[in-house]
C-alpha cells in the first residue's frame, strides 16, 4: 500500500514521529509531502498536495496533520473520492475505516500526544472497511 503524509508547522513534530514510526517500526514505505521544518506554513497547500494524490489514486492512503486537524479536513474533503476523517483517539481512527472507508487520516498535532497518534496510524492502516450497509451509505455521498 502506498502512503503519503504531510503537515503544516502545527503538525510537523507529530508528522515526523508518525513517519519515522511507520518506516522504522511498522515497515511501511511513506512519501513525505512536507513541510520539512517548523517554519510557519500554509496548511491548504499541503492538504491539496496530499488530497490530490489520493483522489488521483497515486496513493491509497494519506495522513495529514495540522494544529487541530480541522483546516486539513476542510480542504481534503473537497476532493471527490477523498474521505478524510479528523480523528482524536483509537475509537475514531478505527471507525473511520470500518464505517467510512476513510482514505485520509487527519490528526491535530496540538490536540493529541505522539503515543496515541502512533497507535492511531497503525490502526488506520490495518483496519479493513466493513462494507455492507456502510457501502450503501458511501454510495449516497456523491
Ligand atoms: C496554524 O497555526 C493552525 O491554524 C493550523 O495548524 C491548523 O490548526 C488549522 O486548521
Amino acid at each position: 500500500m502506498k502512503i503519503i503524509i504531510g503537515s503544516d508547522h502545527g503538525g510537523f513534530e507529530l508528522k515526523e514521529a508518525c513517519r519515522l514510526h511507520l518506516e522504522q517500526v511498522s515497515g511501511w514505505v511513506v512519501s513525505d509531502a512536507g513541510v520539512f521544518s517548523m517554519d510557519p506554513a500554509d496548511y491548504p497547500k499541503i492538504a491539496h498536495r496530499v488530497a490530490q494524490a489520493v483522489a488521483g489514486k497515486e496513493y491509497e492512503r494519506g495522513i495529514l496533520i495540522c494544529g487541530t486537524g480541522l483546516g486539513m479536513g476542510i480542504v481534503a474533503n473537497r476532493y471527490k473520492g477523498v474521505r478524510a476523517g479528523v480523528c482524536h483517539n483509537l475509537f475514531t481512527a478505527r471507525l473511520s475505516r470500518q464505517h467510512n472507508d476513510a482514505n485520509i487520516l487527519i490528526m491535530g498535532g496540538r490536540v493529541i500526544g505522539a503515543g496515541m497518534a502512533l497507535e492511531m496510524v497503525d490502526l488506520f492502516l490495518k483496519t479493513p472497511f466493513d462494507g455492507g450497509r456502510h457501502q450503501m451509505r458511501l454510495n449516497q455521498i456523491d
